[in-house]
This record gives C-alpha cells, structure tokens and sequence, in this order.
C-alpha cells in the first residue's frame, strides 16, 4: 500500500545479519526506551529512574522521541535530553530528516489502521516540520537505524520497528503468536502472525539473545524459546487502561527484579522487565494540549489516550512464561 504515512522507503530496510558485529558498548543494566513522543516530563521521569539505580544504566532512545512536540523549546528540551545519551532512529525522526514528502508521518502503517488515523498523524508530522529547527536534521539523520548492546554477556537487539525494517509492524501485539483475539479485534489485525519460527530465526541471524523494540504503540514481552522480545509501547504515552504512566524496557546483568516492574522474565542471567515511566500527567496534558488544542490533528489522535490509556491490561502485554510482578 501507499501513499503518505503508508509507504516503507527503501531506507528503512535492513536485515537481521546487520545487527550481528561487534556491540556498540557493554552496559551492567540498559534502558530502552520507545516512542517518548516529545513528552519532556517522561525524559525526566526516565532520568530520575536510572538514578535510582544500584549502577548507572546506559540509556538508548531508540526512536520517535519526537512527535508532540510541535513547541521549540520543548523539541530543543528532548533533543538535549536524547542526545546526552544513545539514540536510534525512529521514522518520526526519519520523517522529519528526509527529503520525500510522500513519506508522510513515516509509520508504513498497515491497512488495518484507520485512514483517518494514517491522515492525522502525517499532519501531525507536517507540523512538526514546520516548528522544529532546520538545525536540528543533520544530527538525527546521522542516527543508526539499530544497535546492538552487550549486556552480562548477552547481546540485546535494538530496533524501532522489527529486525527487517525500521518501520516494521511484525513485532506489533496484534501480530504476535500466538494471537490474542482481544488485540485482533481491538486493532483489526488481518495480516499473518509472527511465529516463534520467525522470531528464533531472527535472533539467531542477529546473534542476539533479546530483541527491544517499539513503534507499534502497545507493549508486550514473550520468551520465544530463549530468545525475548520486548516491545515497550510507549514511554511518553500511557499504555494500560486506566493508567497514566509511559513504559520503557530494562534489561540487567542483576538478575533481581526491580520492585517497581510491571512484569518481566529471566533467561541465563538476563533480567528483563517493564518499568513504569511515572511522568506528571497534569504537566505533560497541559503541554499537550497547548500545542494541539482540540480539534487539531494531535488532538484527535491522542487526548483520549492521554487521559484513559487504551484497551490493553498488564494481562495482554504479558505473554507466556513473562511474569506480572505482585510484589512481594
Ligand atoms: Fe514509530
């Protein structure tokens, strides 16, 4: 399918093999953290949370960290805060940076999400282009596309979409196997699933033991016969009904859960969990809705995801033998 905000440059192809040489860095615990989506509050929270931390985590923003951000200062807000750390690319990014207008909002949004969705969202990036400096594009294009990280001697894949495109929808919830009939019907999934014969060839063309990626809006985590995918949602979005907290992903040499997980799993020494990414609601609403009052393309798309989170309960996202954490 084309047309803007459904097309898939050929600049967004790659293979699984190209995340296979040597690691980027080796970190004791790393955040990856998806789709901050311009919230400068979730930044903070993001980075309070890895002070807390027994060891100093790596950080990697691995794409659409801009998006909402259709105010100056607030976009400058985001680009100090990304760039002090790791960064991928994410289309949004790749949206703002490249010279096709066909490409719209860059989210090669598959043909069970609504027109009038795919419509807003290209605006919504038309804005953006408008409002963020000229500046700012030579730093985010020069960007990686995906990056792979050692961690307790593991290697842990980083994509924005999936391990063949930067704005896969293959690591989608909705396209996971097996398939969860809420999320079909939530989203009007009606393309093939992932298997775990694809996910477990995927990892092993990339070397990598766990997979963290993004850019399809809900998160989940599954171990696929030793190979985890963790897809974190959104950081700078509520993702559970009726919550108001972004998500991002943790993985650790400390094979300890965090208190503060949603739910995780451990494989070899390997933690990963979900961690909540508490931001102030009232600050980034008030934010939001300066730069996308309502009846705005941002507007349209977003509030009421802001205000009541979607359709998705801990339950859904956590999937297999990943554990919801009760506490003690
Ligand atoms: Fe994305």
């Amino acid at each position: 399918m084309a047309g803007p905000g459904r097309s898939c440059p050929v600049a967004y192809r790659y293979r699984p093999e190209d995340l296979a040489g040597a690691a980027a860095f080796t970190a004791t615990t790393l955040y990856v953290v998806g789709g901050l989506y311009g919230n400068t509050h979730a930044l903070d929270a993001v980075l309070a949370r890895a002070v807390a931390e027994p060891v100093r985590p790596e950080i990697v923003f691995d794409g659409d960290f801009h998006y909402l951000d259709a105010d100056p200062d607030r976009f400058a807000e985001i680009e100090a805060g990304v760039h002090a750390h790791h960064a991928t690319l994410g289309n949004v990014e790749y949206a703002l940076t490249c010279d096709d207008a066909t490409v719209g909002c860059g989210c090669d949004y598959p043909g069970y999400v609504a027109d009038s969705v795919v419509t807003n969202s290209n605006l919504v990036l038309d804005r953006l282009r408008e409002t963020s400096p000229v500046g700012s594009r030579a730093r985010l294009a020069a960007l990686p596309r995906h990056l792979t990280v050692e961690v307790g001697g593991h290697r842990v894949g980083i994509v924005h979409g999936d391990p063949e495109s930067l704005a896969g929808w293959r690591l989608a919830l909705e396209a996971a196997y097996p398939s969860d009939p809420r999320a079909h019907a939530e989203t009007g999934f009606d393309g093939e699933p992932t298997t775990s014969a694809t996910v477990v060839d995927w990892c092993r063309r990339a070397d990598v033991t766990a997979l963290c990626c993004t850019h399809t809006g809900l998160p989940w985590m599954q171990d696929f016969s030793g190979h985890v995918v963790a897809n974190n949602g959104c950081a700078g979005l509520p993702n559970f009904t009726g919550q108001r907290t972004g998500l991002l992903t943790r993985v650790s040499a400390d094979p300890r859960p965090p208190d503060d997980a949603v739910y995780g799993t451990v494989h070899d020494g390997l933690r990963i969990d979900a961690l909540p990414v508490r931001y102030d609601h009232d600050r980034w609403r008030a934010d939001f809705l300066r730069a996308w009052p309502p009846g705005s393309p941002g507007h349209v798309n977003y509030a009421a995801r802001i205000a009541d989170g979607t359709w998705l309960t801990v339950a859904h996202a956590t999937r297999g033998t990943v554990r919801e954490n009760r506490g003690p």
